[in-house]
């Protein structure tokens, strides 16, 4: 009970940045656009004690550039009421000269950002600046970070595997390397190269630098065959490009990092899993302890720890839809209603209204789940950024896709508009959003609904997949045998529709369906009526695999696009 009291409070104040991505084209000689950049919603309460400090740690930390050419700094000024906490760091290929310039624009830019926050951070690709009103200095994953993308190379194969090899290893090296960095280049055949920078604060531990670096590799790698890619958390910083963004020279070698050391290896392998596992436990029951134990005032660090989905009231949810007008509703899913929603700050939303019913595990486990479902951060996977609870009202805040979903452009008014390879690239993204959620994610969540209408679009036509986690809301015995809440007429495997067995194989049997479904443009449920009489899409795909077999002719099912 304790423990679920502490996690309405941590969800009331540990509110995540508000992220805006400007674009700034300062006039430097280096690259000075913002990466990310985000602000503490919360207001510091005392303004002027708090920028006091703040400007005070800021001119420390000028000084350390300047006079030692320190690239990672921390200062902490506490007079008065409310104490900065600032954090700034370059990355090591750069000049002193440079890093002091990127953090003069840093300085500037992060006030112009955040004139009121008690928080604020701002990221470049050859620096970063953060300050808090709490300590943060450990923090590494956290809600704000992502992963920018640039365009794709038309040398794509060589590139991929290439890449993919360069980031792992250093991701695998970076953690054991005194100061946490490294910097490669590797050969790509054909003559081009990889260049390759991984980085985390010098006051994360090797652990959290390594959990760091796998959030940044997995989302980096999804970036591949870009020619270069760009992953940013609070407390790590990947980048890759195949134009040199450092000097030759100033690679580091990182092979002795990436040994294992012979025959040991298995054992090694094996004694860190289990040590890994216990050491997980060991942590899980001490951060039980700790927080049953601190009662909330020491355990909730500082407002703007960015770690938890946002509690949103619901009088500003009621205003940011018009009072869920039928104007701002974007459409009806199998769990409720969905609207769209502009926020105070002018951040546009997707909220859901939750149709749940009455039921004690949901009253139990509703913030659990909302945090844990916040808590999944993948590109092809939709965001939840909040929950609000009212009486019997349950609602998720969503962000919002402006291209809406899949099954507009293949049955609804978009129909027809995607082309080949648009079709290609959503079928990858849902896979790996998919794979994300059954593998890769630290429970395995299975959806239990994928289908056209959830897999939304970005504003690149990239794929996200919504509404997954959802169905853990439901009560046990509702969870199978009703087709409104689990899974949808002709996407659902055979043998979770009718005995009820569930596992990752229902979802994948679904994503074939949607396969089958992008590349026909013929609804699952829906009759083809020509001249060999009525047909469904997977009565119509088993006769010309089966006319395939027989004559081995090409499979004519493709949609005119
Ligand atoms: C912060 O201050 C601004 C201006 O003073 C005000 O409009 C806003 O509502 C405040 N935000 C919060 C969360 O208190
Ligand atoms: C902090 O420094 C900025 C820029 O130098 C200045 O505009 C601001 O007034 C200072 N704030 C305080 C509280 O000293
Ligand atoms: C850096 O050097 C300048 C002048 O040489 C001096 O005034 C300043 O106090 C020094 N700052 C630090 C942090 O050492
Ligand atoms: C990506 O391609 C567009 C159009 O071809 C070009 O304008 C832009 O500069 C490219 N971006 C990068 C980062 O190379
Ligand atoms: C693609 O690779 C070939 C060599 O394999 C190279 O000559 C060509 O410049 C590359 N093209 C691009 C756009 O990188
Ligand atoms: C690295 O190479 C640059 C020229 O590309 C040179 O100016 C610099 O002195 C070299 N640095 C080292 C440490 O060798």
């Amino acid at each position: 009970m304790m423990l679920q009291q502490l996690i309405k409070l941590l969800a009331l104040n540990l509110i995540w940045w508000s992220s805006i991505n400007v674009e700034y084209a300062v006039a430097a000689t280096r690259d000075t656009r913002v990466i990310n950049s985000g602000c503490s919603p919360i207001n510091a309460t005392n303004t002027v004690s708090f920028f006091g400090n703040v400007n005070e740690t800021f001119s420390e930390l000028r000084g350390e550039i300047r006079n030692q050419s320190k690239h990672f700094g921390t200062s902490l000024n506490s007079r008065g009421a409310v104490n900065a906490y600032t954090m700034f760091q370059c990355r090591n290929y750069v000049s002193r000269n440079d890093c002091l310039a990127c953090f003069n624009t840093a300085s500037a830019q992060i006030r112009d950002i955040c004139k009121i926050a008690n928080g604020a951070r701002v990221i470049y690709n050859d620096c970063f600046l953060r300050y808090e009103s709490e300590r943060f200095y450990q923090q590494t994953n956290e809600i704000g970070g992502g992963v920018t993308c640039g365009n794709i190379s038309s040398n794509a194969t060589n590139l991929k595997v290439v890449g993919q090899q360069a980031l792992m290893d250093l991701q695998t090296a970076t953690p054991k390397i005194k100061g946490f960095y490294a910097a490669t280049k590797t050969q790509v055949e054909g003559g081009s190269a990889i260049y390759a920078i991984a980085q985390c604060v010098e006051t994360a531990s090797p652990q959290k630098c390594l959990d760091c670096m796998q959030v940044g590799y997995n989302n980096l790698q999804s970036c591949l065959p870009s020619t270069d890619g760009t992953a940013y958390d609070a407390g790590c910083f990947m980048r890759y490009s195949t134009k040199p963004f450092f000097a030759d020279n100033q690679t580091i070698d990182i092979k002795p990092y990436l040994k294992e050391g012979g025959s040991s290896k298995k054992w090694a392998i094996i004694g860190g899993v289990v040590g890994g596992v216990v050491l997980l436990l060991v942590l899980f029951a001490w951060r039980l302890f700790i927080k049953q134990k601190r009662v909330p005032k020491a355990d909730i660090l500082g407002a703007t720890e960015l770690r938890g989905p946002v509690n949103y009231k619901y009088t500003d949810l009621k205003a940011a839809t018009k009072n869920f007008s039928a104007d701002n509703k974007l459409g009806e899913g199998g769990f409720g209603a969905v609207y769209k929603g502009t926020l105070k700050n002018g951040k546009v939303v997707a909220v859901k209204k939750l149709v749940l019913g009455k039921s004690s595990k949901m009253e139990d486990d509703f913030e659990g789940e909302v945090k844990l479902i916040s808590n999944v951060h993948h590109r092809n996977l939709v965001r939840l950024l909040g929950c609000c609870s009212k009486g019997q009202e349950r609602i998720l805040v969503y962000e919002y896709m402006a291209n809406s979903s899949l099954d507009k452009f293949l049955f609804g008014d978009k129909k027809g508009s995607l082309n080949w390879k648009q079709r290609y690239d959503i079928i990858l993204g849902t896979a790996r959003g998919l794979a994300y959620l059954h593998e890769e994610f630290h429970v395995s969540i299975i959806h239990r609904d994928i289908k056209t209408g959830n897999i939304l679009l970005d504003d690149d036509l990239q794929p996200k997949i919504a509404d997954f986690g959802l169905a853990r809301l439901l009560p046990r015995d509702r969870s199978h045998l009703s087709t409104k809440f689990a899974g949808t007429l002709g996407y659902t495997a055979p043998e979770y529709a009718m005995q009820g067995q569930l596992s990752e194989k229902a979802d994948t049997y679904s994503y074939g369906i949607v396969v089958l479904e992008i590349i026909s443009g013929q609804k699952s449920t829906n009759v083809k009526i020509d001249d060999e009489g009525r047909e469904y899409l997977l009565q119509r795909v088993s006769k010309l695999l089966y006319l395939s077999c027989l004559f081995s002719q090409d499979i004519l099912l493709f949609d005119r696009a």
